[in-house]
């Protein structure tokens, strides 16, 4: 072991610190090229869910899922069919938006020694009929899910932790309304018991709540951002363009 490798291994010791992994660098919406390295378009499972908004988006067509200058941009417009589609997931919502959606590469699992740090810094529409979203779903089943960021149409940000489809913990903070960017981060720690994982959840900087998920300890989870639109933030939504925008996003691991 090189002298200087000795100290640092002595130090971290002592410390009881263990090294961080970078998952997705804060550079990871700097161009299309380093987005496309750390995420995908669209949900996992395609371009629809539980909303009225079908996502659109590809590496040739960046009308609703942007990267630049280390942001990402969302953009929902309206759609204008006489006779609206409806999304091919539960509950089968009319499709009244094209929006956009973007799913982290790396899957996330969290266990006894790898603790997550999330943080990014979000200009999150609140308007009724906008349904931004920051969040960990279960790649097997459903639950585990965490959210970090979810904007319901009012002025208020929900950090939720689901256990089973009816055991959920909300916690609300605040949101102010004027599109200003405010930073979340979310901490995800594998509890001495091997099963249950800890999330304390911050914005900017200051610690507004913990949750406990129920065996999330070794479960897979994606990471997705998405601007959903109307379901449970209320309807009609905008008659205009709808713009969701995160910043400086990073993701570690210990
Ligand atoms: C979910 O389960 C964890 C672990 O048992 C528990 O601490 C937490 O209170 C549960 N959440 C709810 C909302 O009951």
């Amino acid at each position: 072991m090189h002298p200087s490798t000795f100290t640092l291994a002595v130090f971290l010791g002592v410390c009881g610190v263990r090294a961080q992994t970078t998952v997705i660098p804060s550079n990871s919406f700097s161009s299309i090229a380093t987005f496309e390295q750390y995420w995908n378009y669209l949900y996992p499972w395609g371009s629809d869910h539980n909303g009225a908004a079908r996502m659109v988006g590809s590496s040739s067509d960046h009308s609703h899922i942007n990267a630049a200058s280390n942001t990402l941009t969302l953009i929902a417009t309206p759609t204008s069919n006489a006779v609206p589609p409806t999304s091919t997931a539960n509950p089968h919502p009319a499709i009244h938006y094209a929006s956009g959606t973007v799913y982290a590469k790396s899957q996330i699992t969290v266990t006894a020694s790898a603790s997550y740090t999330l943080y990014g810094e979000f200009s999150s529409p609140t308007a009724v009929g906008t349904w931004p979203a920051f969040w960990l779903t279960a790649v097997a089943g459903w639950p585990p899910e965490t959210d970090i960021g979810e904007w319901k149409g009012t002025a208020n940000n929900w950090f939720n932790t689901f256990n089973t489809s009816s055991i959920v913990r909300s916690d609300l903070v605040a949101w102010p309304t004027d599109l200003s960017f405010h930073s979340l981060q979310a901490v995800l720690t594998a509890e001495s018991n091997g099963a249950d994982v800890r999330i304390d959840f911050s914005m900017d900087g200051v610690h507004k709540a913990t949750q406990y998920g129920a065996g999330f300890v070794g479960k897979a989870l994606w990471l997705i951002i998405d601007l959903q639109m109307e379901g449970s933030s209320g309807s009609p939504g905008p008659g205009g363009t709808t713009t969701y925008k995160v910043r400086n996003l990073k993701v570690t691991h210990t």
